[in-house]
């Protein structure tokens, strides 16, 4: 999918924030951003709640991660786009849900979604999670992000820090057969991890999804076809 074009309509007449406003310099180049970006324009006219949901479904259209009826686990899921996106393509219903999705902040429900406030950090997050799902995952997606310090090491060491505890979730769970997709950093993904991925999936690729902001350092990790297990040389779960 290509970027919503910015340059048509009335979108096209840039919002500018007056410099009298009191607003610090980056504070209005971030506002001025947000309201002239198409995402944010797109996500309210369709109801997502983030511009993220975006990614989420770009990289669907391109991989075909979600259909119909599959589990799949959130993590890092507030304010809830992904979820959302994951709830209708799978058509998980809140009668019967198949999404379970986590996050120490708080989010507003999402039909068909079971939501966790907690941090997936905590030692008995795994356990919650897959007892909420009530069965092995198809598909573990990983949106966390570290809250940014303003020190630019140390919030990718943070992000990787999540990524990798992702990684090592999403081989525990995920059923043979099911993807895994985290978000990263360009230049990140630790050799480990990578060589890690690789031996437990079919492939293993980095993917910057048009949603994804040129400007930003911010990569996606996509590891598709799980081995199980017994690939890996560990004893398969029942
Ligand atoms: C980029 S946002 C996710 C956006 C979301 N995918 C969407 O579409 O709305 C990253 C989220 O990761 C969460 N997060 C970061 N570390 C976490 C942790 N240890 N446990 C749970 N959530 C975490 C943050 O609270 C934040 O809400």
């Amino acid at each position: 999918m290509k970027k919503p074009a910015g340059g048509a309509g009335p979108r096209a007449l840039k919002t500018r924030i007056k410099k009298k406003r009191g607003l610090k310099n980056s504070s209005r180049r971030w506002l001025e951003r947000h309201l002239n970006d198409p995402y944010v324009h797109r996500a309210k006219a369709e109801g997502f709640r983030s511009r993220a949901a975006f990614k989420l479904i770009e990289i669907d259209e391109r991989h075909k991660l979600l259909k119909p009826g599959l589990r799949v686990i959130d993590l890092g899921a507030a304010p809830g786009g992904w979820s959302q996106v994951a709830a209708r393509i799978t058509g998980s219903t809140d009668e019967n849900p198949t999404i379970v999705a986590i996050d120490y902040l708080d989010m507003d429900p999402v039909p068909g979604t079971v939501f966790l406030r907690k941090d997936f950090l905590d030692s008995d997050a795994p356990d919650m999670l897959m007892e909420a799902l009530g069965g092995a995952p198809d598909l573990v997606l990983s949106d966390m992000a570290a809250p940014t310090t303003g020190h630019r090491r140390t919030d990718h060491i943070r992000t990787m820090h999540l990524c990798e505890v992702a990684a090592d979730f999403a081989v525990r769970v995920l059923k043979p057969g099911g993807h895994f997709l985290a978000k990263t950093f360009q230049g990140g993904t630790e050799n480990e991890l990578l060589d890690m991925l690789k031996k437990s999936f079919a492939s293993v690729h980095h993917l910057k999804p048009p949603a994804s902001r040129d400007e930003s350092v911010e990569l996606y990790l996509l590891a598709k076809g799980f081995k199980g297990r017994e690939a890996r040389g560990e004893e398969e779960e029942s």
